[in-house]
């Protein structure tokens, strides 16, 4: 074989062949699925580090570069260009929509965004205080006792409904799950409001459907958040095989339905290495207090035998700036004055990055700022509390996940996710 590399077993000197399958953009791969079989030995890679686990032509990053498309487009441009709706329209479709595609698009998530009343009544079982993020995850599984009828959808266009379905939900869910943490009644979604407009009035108005004003005699809904937030869940759209939708993929993988397997995708986000970051920022900056203690902070996330992580920093892919975290920083420099963001964090945030940027530590391992570094100083702004910053992350998130879905469920020969271990015990 050409495109093949060969491996020899040195206590034996036996070798072993293997295809190298060629990608359109990006690192090939050797095909290994026949290593057992030939050699009677399993391949070992703690966090997969090496590893990949599918084909996929949803979206592409080069860590080095600082890379990420969906679809083949940019996603600088995608922010800046294009409203979330019409990137999630992209990842299902492959295409982005015309003015049609999109308007349709729009109505009928704003239809779907209603949950079914007897869903209403799961959130009382939980108690006040409880994690949006939990309450979201049992939520989300819950919506799969309404829709049951997952074994017997097999077209497109049963995936396509299954997905806007829950694409449209999902900003309800959350925004009950915070209503309920603070015993504040539901405020249900208005369908003369966009996506990101409709989420923010679901967590700040008051039953009836009233907005206060602020002092200055505006609405509370400015449409300067209204565009941030919507570029932030475009941010979040999807980001390959990491591992909340590796975790999605997995459940995917049994023929569960695919909303428990977005539930399963919430809980692996929730992890503070993963997602839980950007509440873990804030909590951090607000635990750094001022830029004299910085220095002392930075100290200890070098040092080996304190556990203390800078959060917000460093990636498993991104080896360069996080291209997410530099579109973000472009729309801190744009809010700063007319949000009035918190200065006080974004001086901390500043000088940690400068310190970071220029230490031996973090350049000799590659740790850049990412996506949660600069998205929780946003969210403050935007009056969002930091227990959704989460929450957000899954809106945005919600679309890739069932994207990676649907393509999971198209791919032929897809096998169930059961990797093997190296036994240590008894
Ligand atoms: N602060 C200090 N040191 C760090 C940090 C950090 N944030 N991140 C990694 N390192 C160090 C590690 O201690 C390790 O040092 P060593 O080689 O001396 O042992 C080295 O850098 C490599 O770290 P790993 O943990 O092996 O890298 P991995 O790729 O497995 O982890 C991760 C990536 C989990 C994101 C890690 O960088 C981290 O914990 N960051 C903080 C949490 C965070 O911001 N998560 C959000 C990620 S983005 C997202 O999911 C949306």
């Amino acid at each position: 074989m050409k495109n093949s590399i060969t491996i020899t077993d040195n206590r034996t000197n036996n070798s072993y062949e293997f295809e190298i399958k060629d990608a359109t953009r990006g690192p090939s791969v050797v095909d290994i699925s026949s290593f057992y079989a030939q050699t009677g030995m399993f391949t070992y890679d703690n966090g997969f580090t090496s590893t990949a686990s599918c084909t996929s032509d949803i979206t592409f990053i080069d860590g080095n570069k600082g890379e990420l498309r969906y679809r083949g487009i940019e996603i600088e441009e995608l922010a800046t260009e294009h409203s979330f709706l019409a990137v999630c329209y992209l990842l299902l479709n492959s295409k982005l929509p015309n003015e049609e595609e999109l308007l349709d698009f729009d109505l009928e998530l704003r239809h779907r965004s209603l949950l079914h009343e007897n869903l209403r009544h799961l959130f009382q079982a939980f108690p006040s205080g409880a994690h949006p993020m939990a309450t979201l995850s049992a939520a989300t599984a819950a919506l799969a006792t309404f829709y049951y009828d997952h074994l017997n959808i097999s077209d497109e266009s049963d995936y396509q409904e299954m997905a806007r379905r829950i694409i449209a939900k999902m900003p309800t869910i959350a925004a009950f799950a915070y209503r309920h943490s603070i015993g504040a009644p539901f405020i249900h979604p208005d369908i003369d409001r966009g996506f990101a407009e409709n989420f923010l009035y679901m967590l700040r108005a008051y039953p009836g459907g009233k907005m206060h004003r602020g002092i200055y005699g505006e609405y509370t809904i400015k449409e300067i958040e209204i565009k941030a937030l919507d570029t932030i869940f475009t941010l979040h759209a999807d980001h390959e095989q990491n591992a909340s939708t590796t975790t999605v993929r997995g459940v995917a993988s049994t023929g569960a339905h695919p909303y428990v397997a977005i539930s399963a995708g919430i809980s692996a986000l929730w992890g503070r290495a993963h997602g839980g970051a950007n509440e873990s920022v804030i909590q951090q900056l607000e635990m750094i207090g001022s830029i004299e203690n910085v220095d002392k902070f930075i100290a200890r996330a070098k040092d080996p035998d304190d556990d203390f992580r800078l959060m917000g920093f460093g990636h498993r892919v991104y080896k360069n700036f996080d291209p997410r975290a530099k579109v973000l920083k472009g729309l801190q420099e744009q809010l700063k004055d007319e949000l009035k963001l918190d200065s006080n964090l974004m001086q901390i945030a500043n000088k940690i990055e400068e310190i970071a940027l220029n230490d031996e530590y973090f350049i000799s391992r590659k740790l850049y700022p990412n996506i949660d570094f600069y998205s929780g100083v946003i969210l403050t702004a935007l009056k969002i509390p930091t227990s959704m910053f989460t929450p957000i992350f899954v809106i945005g998130r919600t679309v890739g996940w069932i994207t990676q879905w649907i393509e999971f469920k198209k791919t032929k020969g897809m096998k169930i996710t059961r990797p093997r271990q190296l036994y240590i015990g008894k």
